[in-house]
Order: structure tokens, then C-alpha cells, then sequence
């Protein structure tokens, strides 16, 4: 069954699409980036089999939906030049947070995590957001949000090539850590 917070951050990932106004060639974009966000939603329901309580499965498959949500804050101000940046990071097989952070200053995982503070979200989605590329100050022999949403934005990754950007890269002495086989995503039913 769908949880409240599921359905608000379903709506709010919509919302934002409808909101932008984006070229064809942009909004198909756009969906990826949304599509992406479902699959990482599935992803993190399979984490269930590693022993994640019911609970915080239920709470990060409703943080994934908005996880990368700053790309379309990106895609819609940036326009072209970030869909170049795209195409530059499948070029040098480099993740794309890693080009953002070096061409903006700053990457979607900071953008989403500020507008999700700014709207009052839940500390948890704030915290996920903002470090789910780079989880390693939270890396302990317990999941937390921000780990969680690292394996399963990952596995994303693994199970389904993104067409329009390099994929991320899991880190992993963090699943060594929290005891996830670092090939979790063969071991998905
Ligand atoms: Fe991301
Ligand atoms: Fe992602």
C-alpha cells in the first residue's frame, strides 16, 4: 500500500515536470531523470532482502522520487549548456554530479536538498538529497537514510543504463560497512 508521503512526493515530482517549460528535446530529458527516480523507488524495495526494516524501506522508497530533483532545477535554467554537460560526462565516463560541481560550483544533490529545506520537507529527504553521491561521513555498521539512498540510486544505475548521462558510481567501504554485499544487485530477486 502507498504511503501519504509516497503520494506527496509522486505529486511533487509531477508538479515540477508540468511546471517546467521545456524544448521536446529537453522534456524528454526530464523524464528520464523522472523515470530514473521510480527505478531507484524499486531499487530501494529490493534492499528488503539485506534486512532493512519494513519501515525505512517505506520511508526511502518515498525519498527516492525526489532525489534528483536539482537536475530538472538545472535542465530548466540551464538549458542546453547542461544537457551539453551531459553528453560530456558519458564522453569521459565521469558521473555527472562530479561536472556540475566543477562547471556550477555546486551539484543537484546540494539544489534539490536546499529547495526540499526551503519547502519545510523532512530532515531525512534534506539530509538523503544532499549527500546521496557522497555517503561516506555516514557510513556506519547501521543503514541510514543517506546510505540507503546511495545503494539504491546505484543499483538504479547497474539495472538500468541512463541514455542521456554517466551513471554513479557505488562507493564500496560503505556497503562493507553496513555488511551489503558489494554486488547486491545480482543478489535482487
Ligand atoms: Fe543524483
Ligand atoms: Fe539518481
Amino acid at each position: 500500500m502507498l504511503g501519504m508521503d509516497f503520494v506527496r512526493n509522486l505529486a511533487i515530482t509531477e508538479l515540477a515536470k508540468k511546471q517546467l517549460s521545456l524544448s521536446p528535446g529537453l522534456q524528454e530529458i526530464a523524464n528520464a531523470v523522472l523515470k530514473h527516480c521510480i527505478e531507484t523507488s524499486q531499487c530501494g524495495l529490493k534492499l528488503k532482502q539485506f534486512g532493512v526494516k519494513v519501515k525505512q524501506i517505506q520511508t526511502l522508497c518515498s525519498i527516492t522520487l525526489l532525489h534528483d530533483l536539482g537536475k530538472l532545477v538545472l535542465l530548466a535554467n540551464k538549458e542546453d549548456e547542461y544537457a551539453d554537460l551531459m553528453g560530456r560526462s558519458i564522453e569521459n565516463s565521469r558521473p555527472l554530479w562530479r561536472l556540475e560541481q566543477a562547471v556550477f560550483g555546486c551539484d543537484h544533490a546540494a539544489i534539490g536538498a536546499f529547495l526540499f529545506a526551503m519547502w519545510g520537507l523532512p530532515e531525512n529527504i534534506v539530509r538523503a538529497t544532499a549527500w546521496h553521491h557522497e555517503p561516506s561521513s555516514f557510513a556506519s555498521n547501521e543503514f541510514c537514510y543517506v546510505t540507503l539512498l546511495h545503494f539504491a540510486n546505484c543499483a538504479a544505475h547497474v539495472k538500468n543504463e541512463m541514455q542521456f548521462y554517466y551513471g554513479d558510481e557505488l562507493i564500496p567501504e560503505v556497503a562493507e560497512k553496513v555488511g551489503l554485499p558489494v554486488d547486491y544487485v545480482q543478489e535482487f530477486d
